[in-house]
């Protein structure tokens, strides 16, 4: 039997090196078929032997494991995600704050792989497990799928425990011949790698995610003070030796300098790499450095994700169709030939106003550009002049409005053109959804196209109506999508906005100006609509914030006759109009998690950070078990910290505390 055990221990060995050669290294060692052999011989020991078994064998890396549901894997030490930065200037912002903080760094540039973020965790050198960065704080356990990436080594070259985290990807090539396969197949296709790798990782089934040939970029150790290492490099180059898979391109760069040239030959290197990168990040190198540099509640301070000028494609300008805000703006927007930039489909992009659509020279019919950069919104470059034919057409701005035609008005020094009718229907479908909407009313079930039916089935016409809206209960029931349980949930959440504090009635108002921090610090200021409604325009420009403009705005908002009307007319209807007190506050790391503090902090005693948990909606006990989320450590934490170890629970030290609440402005 021992003969049995050392000879499947050295088929593993054999095979995991000359996979590691191959995938790792990319300098094969053995022939395919010495490796086909060698892993057959293997599958029968297993199948013969089954005590042998090994959920880590390279046996596995075929899939094979289905799973009904993915479950949750807390991350030891929050998986933060980056700032991203789009132009050199922001770098040497970046170069210059740390610099000012007293520090001469080096940097190591690396390059922004576009795939999904993993962390990979091992005890003893063999893996146990894999999780996607989720929220940050908790992500999704994908351990099964991550066994069939070949360039992750179940075992690796020393005997330790430890987390590192990296890049799951799909290269282009696999991406182009999935394509390929899946248009054979009449499967529409995956539009970029990003979101193939992305697809590929959430299969139950990990057979599927094994025939997705994905691969890993390994970039980072969160806890590189536990193997005695002192700077990024040398992180890099541990995990190297521990067998993972780096990135060539990795560099240490003396100075700003040297991340430009590094920028520089990235940029240029772009397409030829096999894979899809959309940027380069920058390390401060030095650990001791990166600590005492710290994080705030989302990034760390120490790196930067600059991001690669945005795709740029071309399309054709098909039509420009205007819509009607809340206020009456009047906004051109560009109807496109639909195209995909950055991995998602075009069809309508925003041309602010008519100055803006002379100043581009747009003409309908045009071959225009495109970007996008990242998420952000995408944006209409310029005119391809060389491509036009003769048959464009001139814009010509509207003079009335689309919806009710009445002439439009130009305030005199605004580029703008608005609708001056109150009654205009778009102008009070769009209040209507202001609302209701998260940041005003919050009146869940009323969404914007929700209300666009209702006003248009004459249910909703006026703020009061959705408070009346009940009346319609047997109309709303017949209608189409919706029945006696959702149209309960619409009336209940109705009925729950009553109760909604001051601000979030003055935000939903929409009086010119007010957004929620102003509605807020009013609200808190003035504490009543009623002494609200009293103040003059003096008293109002007096209070800190608030200008002439706003002042007059505000005033004569509530002198109104009918806005006093629907203010009195809510009042009857029962909706609250004082303020209640602090707002709780949604935070990511915070909001809905179960702390325990323990041990001093210098920053604050444990009363006031457990009343701050509070505030961001977390709750706090004194003892640490399978529930805490959070265990924060003080100087002299005794039990409960080794508790929360044992329990492989977060824990927040004291620097990390400290920079969380420094900022959300707490201390
Ligand atoms: S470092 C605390 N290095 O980009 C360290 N991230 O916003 C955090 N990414 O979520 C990550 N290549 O998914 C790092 N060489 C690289 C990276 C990289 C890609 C991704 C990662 C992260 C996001 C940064």
């Amino acid at each position: 039997m021992d003969n049995i055990k050392s000879r499947v221990d050295e088929l593993r060995n054999i095979l995991n090196e000359a996979n590691y050669n191959y995938y790792v290294l990319d300098n094969p060692t053995i022939t395919d078929q010495e490796f086909d052999a060698y892993l057959r011989e293997l599958e029968n020991l297993e199948a013969k032997y089954p005590e042998y078994d090994d959920a880590n064998s390279p046996t596995k890396r075929v899939g094979g494991m289905v799973i009904d549901k993915f479950s949750k894997i807390t991350h030891k030490i929050p998986m933060l995600s980056l700032p991203d930065v789009f132009n050199e200037d922001e770098i040497r912002d970046f170069d210059e704050r740390i610099r000012k903080s007293g520090f001469n760094p080096e940097y190591v540039c690396e390059l922004k792989i576009d795939g999904l973020s993993v962390s990979l965790r091992y005890e003893n050198g063999k893996f146990i497990s894999g999780a996607t960065r989720g929220n940050g704080v908790e992500g999704e356990d994908i351990t099964h799928n991550v066994r069939t990436i070949k360039t992750v080594p179940m075992i690796i070259k020393d005997n330790v425990s430890i987390e590192v985290r990296g890049e799951i990807y799909m290269g282009k090539e696999t991406l182009a011949k999935l394509n390929f396969e899946r248009e054979k197949e009449g499967l529409p296709k995956l539009q970029n790698c990003r979101n193939a790798a992305a697809g590929s990782i959430r299969q139950l089934d990990s057979k599927v995610a094994a025939k997705r040939n994905l691969d890993t970029f390994i970039y980072h150790l969160p806890n590189p003070l536990d193997y005695g290492i002192k700077t990024h490099y040398e992180a890099l180059e541990y995990m190297k030796k521990l067998g993972f898979k780096t990135n060539p391109n990795n560099r240490l760069v003396k100075d700003i300098n040297g991340i430009m040239d590094f920028i520089h030959e990235m940029g240029e290197k772009r397409d030829e790499l096999p894979y899809d990168i959309d940027g380069v990040v920058v390390k401060v190198n030095d650990l001791e450095m990166q600590k005492k540099l710290g994080f705030t509640s989302k990034f760390p301070r120490w790196a930067i994700a600059y991001k690669f000028p945005a795709t740029e494609v071309l399309t054709k300008l098909e039509d420009i169709i205007f819509t009607v805000g809340r206020t009456g703006r009047i906004t051109p927007n560009a109807v496109l030939s639909p195209v995909i930039v950055s991995g998602s489909t075009i069809r309508r992009a925003t041309l602010h106003n008519a100055e803006y659509i002379y100043e581009k020279g747009l003409k309908i019919g045009d071959t225009i550009s495109i970007h996008k950069a990242g998420d952000v919104i995408p944006e209409v470059g310029e005119v391809k002049l060389e491509r036009r034919t003769g048959n464009e057409k001139d814009f010509v701005m509207i003079t009335n409005c689309p919806i009710c035609n009445t002439p439009l008005v130009k305030d005199e020094d605004k580029t703008d053109h608005r609708c001056p009718n109150e009654k205009c229907p778009s102008r009070m479908i769009n209040s209507l959804i202001h609302f209701a909407s998260k940041g005003a009313m919050n009146i869940l079930g009323l969404g914007d196209s929700v209300i666009e039916d209702f006003f248009n089935l004459g249910f909703i016409r006026s703020i009061p109506d959705i408070y009346n809206l009940y009346n319609h209960r047997e109309d709303l029931v017949e209608l189409e999508g919706y029945g006696n349980k959702s149209v309960n949930q619409l009336l209940d959440s109705i009925d729950d906005s009553k109760l909604n504090s001051l601000e979030r009635l003055l935000s939903g108002l929409g009086i010119t100006g007010i957004g929620d921090k102003t509605a807020l610090a009013l609200s808190k200021k003035f504490k009543t609509i009623d002494r609200l409604m009293e103040l003059s325009v003096e008293e109002l420009t007096n209070i800190k914030d608030i200008g002439a403009t706003l002042a007059n705005n505000i005033y004569s908002f509530f002198n109104d006759s009918n806005n006093i009307e629907l203010i009195n007319t809510l009042k009857e209807l029962g909706i609250n109009m004082e303020y209640k007190g602090e707002e709780e506050i949604n935070n990511e790391l915070i909001t809905g998690k179960k702390f325990v503090v323990t041990g001093t902090l210098d920053f604050a005693s444990r009363d006031e950070i457990e009343s701050l948990i509070e505030k961001y909606g977390g709750s706090t006990s004194s003892s640490v078990s399978k529930k805490t989320d959070v265990v924060i450590v003080g100087r002299n934490a005794g039990s409960k910290y080794t508790k929360a170890m044992e329990l492989g629970i977060t824990i927040w030290d004291e620097e990390q505390a400290r920079s969380i609440f420094k900022d959300l402005g707490e201390i």
